[in-house]
């Protein structure tokens, strides 16, 4: 058995013998992996790496700024943030058929990402290497090939065009997600980036069941941050795999509030246990911690009027709704 620190001296010294003096690029989706995989490559060749985030604007509360500011603060990496908002936006007007949506994203995401690391590389001289997150059960589910730059399809990005190949370092490779954390704590990361629950690459857009726009992204990060607020602080974040906040903006209901009655949309609460996401179940939360998200919901958010509890297990529902 490995240590974290013995993991961290070995792959450093393996990212070093590999890279040499040459530069490296990393895309940063705010996730776990990704965070982790930069920070350990910083660590080895320090500012021979950039990294870049793009925020296509389907993020939830504060998430670039816990980019921006903790992971970089933490880490002394340099960043470029590429705000692609209106880009993806545009893109999504009037769509509303799921795998169309994930399509577009994963699109919109490669062409971004190839622009500006094109951009990055000009800049830098030439950049030689894509840092990847890789974990050993995606090296196991994808068949154990190796190769050129095809980031994994499950974070829609379908892989980088071929007149623009790296080299990949997967530094991620051999380890799973709870040594992938072990690491991150050991390169001094934050809690919040290392221990945050997964989170689609489509992002909310996802998480919109209708089409997505700038007013129902807001209606629905504001209810996903109270409900991550809650749970945090009712302690439940380490119970559970994740919570995805679905809004229904298609559908809407009467209800009063205040003084006069409403006709607003639901918002679904997804708390599911699983060990791999393969399969799920849904998590059966205190009733006073459910109480108090509806509560601040349909009272912070007026164009919310019901919170209604996803109890499907996976199979049949899919953890997220699209
Ligand atoms: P489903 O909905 O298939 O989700 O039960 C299983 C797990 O995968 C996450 N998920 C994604 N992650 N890009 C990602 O990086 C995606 O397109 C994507 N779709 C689903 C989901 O949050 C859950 O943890």
């Amino acid at each position: 058995d490995w240590t974290a620190g013995e993991i961290l001296t070995e792959q450093v010294e393996l990212i070093r013998a590999k890279v040499g003096t040459d530069k490296v690029i990393c895309g940063l989706s705010g996730g776990v992996d990704s965070a982790v995989a930069a920070a350990l490559v910083h660590r080895a060749v320090g500012d021979q790496l950039t990294c870049v985030f793009v925020d296509h604007g389907l993020l939830r509360r504060g998430e670039r700024e816990q980019v921006e500011k903790d992971y970089v603060a933490a880490t002394g990496i340099k960043l470029v943030t590429i705000d692609a908002q209106e880009r993806f936006l545009n893109a999504l007007a009037g769509v509303t058929d799921p795998e169309t949506k994930r399509k577009i994203i994963g699109r919109e995401f490669i062409r971004v990402f190839e622009q500006a690391a094109i951009g990055v590389s000009a800049e830098e001289g030439g950049v030689k290497y894509l840092v990847q997150g890789t974990l050993y059960p995606d090296v196991v589910e994808s068949g154990g090939g190796t190769g050129t730059a095809t980031i994994k399809s499950h974070h829609n990005v379908g892989g980088l065009p071929d007149d623009l190949t790296f080299s990949l370092v997967e530094p991620l490779r051999t380890l799973f997600k709870d040594e992938v954390r072990l690491l991150g704590y050991e390169l001094g990361l934050p809690k919040a980036i290392v221990g945050r629950h997964p989170f689609p690459g489509p992002g909310l857009g996802i998480r919109i069941i209708g089409e997505v726009t700038f007013d129902r992204l807001e209606v629905l990060r504001a209810a996903d941050a109270i409900v991550r607020e809650e749970m945090t602080a009712a302690g439940v974040d380490a119970q559970i795999w994740q919570c995805p906040v679905v809004l229904l903006a298609d559908v809407r209901s009467v209800g009063v509030q205040g003084d006069g009655r409403t006709y607003g949309h639901p918002i679904v609460l997804r708390p599911v246990s699983s060990e791999d996401a393969m399969t799920a179940d849904w998590s059966r939360l205190p009733y006073d911690l459910l109480a108090r998200i509806s509560g601040r919901i349909t009272g912070e958010v007026p164009e919310v009027n019901r919170v209604v509890l996803d109890v499907t297990s996976k199979p049949p529902g899919t953890i997220e709704w699209e």
